[in-house]
């Protein structure tokens, strides 16, 4: 009896759990990206973008060396102006080959991605 009342709650917690991913809100996480220049004290920018698999635009100026995601939280690709793409998947620094304007992004959570639904297409 006692075992059959830690699988029943074990199993009421797993379905919990499931129901429960769906409505969490995964668009608005903290993490940064920061897409860094070249040189020894490089200048950079930050973004905070959605983990929702939206596409973003990027709209600064500066020729992009490397990209660093500061957070495991999922996969990010970066799109180029001549045409290069950058994937950082989990966290780290990606070097963008070769340097160049960055255009759009995408980024999509983990959480989001496979059963019941990927919600990053
Ligand atoms: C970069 O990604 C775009 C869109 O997914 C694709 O059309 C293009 O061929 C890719 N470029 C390279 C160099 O892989």
């Amino acid at each position: 009896m006692k075992l059959f009342t830690v699988s029943a709650a074990l199993l009421l917690a797993a379905l919990d759990l499931a129901s429960a991913t769906p409505a969490q809100p995964l668009a608005r996480q903290a993490v940064v990206v920061t897409l860094e220049g070249a040189g020894p004290n490089p200048p950079s920018y930050t973004l905070t973008p959605s983990f929702d698999g939206s596409t973003f635009t990027i709209d600064n100026p500066l020729s992009v060396s490397h990209i660093n995601v500061n957070t495991a939280e999922g996969i990010c690709t970066f799109h180029g102006i001549d045409g290069a793409n950058t994937t950082i998947i989990s966290e780290g620094t990606e070097d963008v080959g070769p340097p160049q304007v960055q255009v759009s992004g995408r980024c999509c959570a983990f959480s989001c991605i496979g059963f019941p639904i990927n919600c990053c297409g």
